[in-house]
């Protein structure tokens, strides 16, 4: 702690004050938030969920975090950027190597200097503990707010399993899967909170014990008044599910999305990814004469199957009088997504011109060892057993060579402005999340293999302020240009948020001016020993070998691989619509294996093949979709 707020003094001016709080991060048992099933979950100080964060951004954040759990643990602040001081980020193997069982680690998080305000979120980035539950919102008020309402609401949305993450993964990863189907939720969850504190149920209503302090689902609601205006901050917390959120006989405006204020921009309903995080004003109705429903409806196109047990449509309400009756419309039109590229930034940021590409094409594949991963550019990740911002702060002249870690990342340049070209190549949406930065989105593809400029435009570089955010959604086959400016040393992450995703190998990584950063800050002396704690190394190449040795791997499992011309489209088979497909791809493949040769022709027809198939694909779900 000591440390902590010496840092502070040291990047903020002499006015900023310094919010602590202090998490005890515990199991909580009999937890059941959707009155479904009691199960163990993670929270803070035994109650669950974890307490939401509000913060003045003339202040410093500081989390006195204890680890009462038995594996390593970390928090990641979502969205915020630890301008140089990227070991705080809290991305396990990457910025740290966790903390470990029974010890504590004080998280850092600068805003009074870095110019953030805006709706973000807290959450583990190991072991997949946020979808056990460690996850809460944050929400960083500036002095003055651009938009003006007279009162705010969090609403927290979140997909819910009944089963824990450790035994869903390792159904998900393994043999026995080997077409990549994701677990399927049990549930939905819908909360909200108000002046970092969660919104008790409706009186009248006696939820379970554990999680009886907070409102969930039908027993949630929003107190609105007549004629007032309010800002719902919305924060999808998901593992997997996307949401569509929207209020019977309410518009709503968009005002922020990821943290950047925008121009209002109407809509009917918000299309809100894993990670993503939308500021929306609503104007309460004129008359008390009813209540209203909000409506979460999960997007189940990504889900394998949609078991008969699960409600993927949530329900809670607008209250302006509780003696009044709810009024339920029900469905919508059609579910569409935000065109984010048409919703304009208030603080107007132009782009620069860039001066490297980088892309990154999305597959899926069953691996040689039979189990399903993901890829980008072929490579699935695997976690440096050297935080990779350690193998950066500690190679000297070498930490510039890409080589030293792994196959998956890229050196950037100091001040040097990249295009991250994201190709998504599944037959799955994805969303991805850059830590450190915003990114500006300046082209998106419907189609990324084609060459009709309709589908596949090129940058339009006349842009004057294209949208900036840190999640994105990129659909099936589609593509989009994300411009990120290399301000920030350190080492970050780049991947999906899609929990089981990352987890699959959906990650790349970003080693941003190794020299700067040497040259600025020091790692605290508690995160190597933390590391030695777990008998992790700390220093030298991603597999802990020294500079001398620098492409020496020894002792860092890579892979799994492709299997050699086995590439298979994920799911194909899975669908009864898409048989001949699949039956003329097995052909392929058997001939393949039987050692035919392959030209680039036939790689390329298959490669149409696929196209073809994930277009099937997304038509057969299509029909699916609500049109009423
Ligand atoms: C957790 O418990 C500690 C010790 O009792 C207390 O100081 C702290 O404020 C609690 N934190 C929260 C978020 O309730
Ligand atoms: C955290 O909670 C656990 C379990 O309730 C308790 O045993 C431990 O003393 C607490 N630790 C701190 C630092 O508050
Ligand atoms: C939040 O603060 C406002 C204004 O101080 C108050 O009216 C409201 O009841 C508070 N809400 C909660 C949930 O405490
Ligand atoms: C709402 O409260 C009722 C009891 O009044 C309870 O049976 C139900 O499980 C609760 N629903 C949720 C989502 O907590
Ligand atoms: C949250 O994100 C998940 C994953 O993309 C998505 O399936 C779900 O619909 C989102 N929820 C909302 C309310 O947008
Ligand atoms: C969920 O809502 C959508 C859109 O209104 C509707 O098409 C679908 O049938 C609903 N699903 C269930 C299980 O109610
Ligand atoms: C590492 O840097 C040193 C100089 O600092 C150089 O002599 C050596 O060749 C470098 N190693 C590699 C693998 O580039
Ligand atoms: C490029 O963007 C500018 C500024 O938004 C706009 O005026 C222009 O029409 C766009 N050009 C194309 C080809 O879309
Ligand atoms: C980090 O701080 C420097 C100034 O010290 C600034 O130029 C840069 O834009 C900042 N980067 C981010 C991501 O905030």
């Amino acid at each position: 702690m000591r440390y902590a707020l010496a840092l502070l003094a040291a990047v903020s001016p002499a006015l900023a004050g310094v919010q602590e709080v202090w998490w005890n991060i515990t199991y909580v048992q009999q937890a059941n938030p959707d009155g479904l099933q009691p199960r163990r979950v993670i929270g803070i100080n035994g109650t669950w969920p974890p307490p939401p964060i509000d913060i003045q951004s003339t202040d410093d954040l500081v989390v006195h975090a204890y680890n009462s759990l038995d594996q390593p643990m970390t928090l990641h602040h979502h969205g915020m950027f630890f301008n140089s001081t990227s070991w705080m980020d809290g991305a396990q193997s990457i910025s740290q190597c966790g903390v470990p069982p029974g010890q504590s680690f004080d998280y850092t998080v600068p805003i009074s200097t870095n110019g953030q305000h805006g709706t973000y979120w807290i959450h583990s980035h190991a072991g997949g503990q946020y979808v056990d539950g460690l996850r809460a919102p944050v929400v960083i008020h500036p002095p003055q707010e651009k938009h003006s309402y007279d009162e705010e609401f969090t609403v927290v949305l979140g997909d819910w399993y009944h089963d824990e993450h450790s035994v869903l993964l390792k159904q998900f990863i393994s043999v026995a899967n080997p077409g990549g189907a994701e677990p399927v939720p049990d549930s939905a969850l819908i909360y909200f909170a108000q002046n970092a504190t969660y919104m008790g149920p409706i009186a009248g209503t006696s939820p379970d014990p554990v999680t009886a302090a907070v409102g969930f689902n039908e027993n949630a609601t929003l107190p609105f008044q007549p004629g007032k205006t309010y800002r719902l901050r919305i924060v999808n917390t998901s593992a997997f599910a996307m949401f569509f959120f929207w209020i019977d006989g309410h518009d709503m405006r968009i005002i922020e999305v990821d943290g950047t204020d925008v121009e209002e921009y109407p809509t009917d309903l918000v299309t809100v990814t894993v990670a993503q995080r939308y500021s929306v004003l609503v104007t309460a109705r004129s008359d008390a004469s009813q209540n209203w429903m909000i409506h979460a409806n999960m997007d189940t196109d990504m889900f394998d199957t949609v078991p008969p047990a699960l409600n993927p449509n949530i329900t809670s309400s607008v209250t302006y009088d509780a003696s009044k009756p709810i009024t339920d419309l029900g469905t919508i039109d059609e579910y569409h997504d935000i065109d984010d590229m048409a919703l304009v930034p208030l603080d107007v940021e132009p782009m620069l011109p860039s001066t490297r590409t980088i892309p990154l094409e999305v597959t899926f594949d069953t691996m040689d060892d039979g189990t399903n991963r993901a890829m980008f550019n072929g490579q699935t990740f695997v976690n440096p057993l050297v935080p990779t911002v350690m193998s950066e702060m500690s190679l000297g002249q070498n930490a510039t060579q890409v080589e030293a870690y792994g196959p998956f990342s890229f050196v950037l340049n100091h001040l040097e402005v990249i295009d991250i070209i994201l190709q998504n190549g599944d037959a799955g949406k994805h969303p991805f999340h850059l830590h450190g930065h915003k990114f500006q989105i300046v082209q998106r593809s419907t189609d990324y293999t084609s060459d009709d400029p309709t589908l596949n435009p090129p940058i339009n570089e006349t842009q004057t302020n294209p949208v900036r955010r840190d999640t994105v959604q990129v659909p099936s086959g589609e593509g989009v240009t994300l411009r990120v400016v290399a301000d920030n040393p350190g080492a970050w992450i780049f991947h999906c948020h899609i929990e089981w995703h990352l987890q699959a190998g959906l990650a790349v990584t970003f080693i941003e001016a190794p020299l700067e950063a040497q040259a600025r800050n020091a790692i605290p002396d508690v995160m190597y020993q933390q590391c030695a704690a777990l008998s992790l190394p700390t220093s030298g190449n991603a597999a802990g070998h020294p500079a001398s040795d620098l492409l020496d791997f020894a002792g860092w499992t890579l892979g799994p691989y492709q299997q050699v011309l086995g590439w298979r489209p994920k799911g194909i088979g899975a669908m009864a619509g898409c048989v001949l497909t699949a039956v003329l791809g097995m052909m392929t493949v058997t001939w393949y294996s039987l050692g035919g040769h392959i030209s680039e022709e036939e790689m390329e027809h298959e490669a149409r093949l696929q196209q073809e198939e994930k277009r099937r694909r997304g038509k057969f779900f299509g029909l699916y979709k609500p049109k009423n």
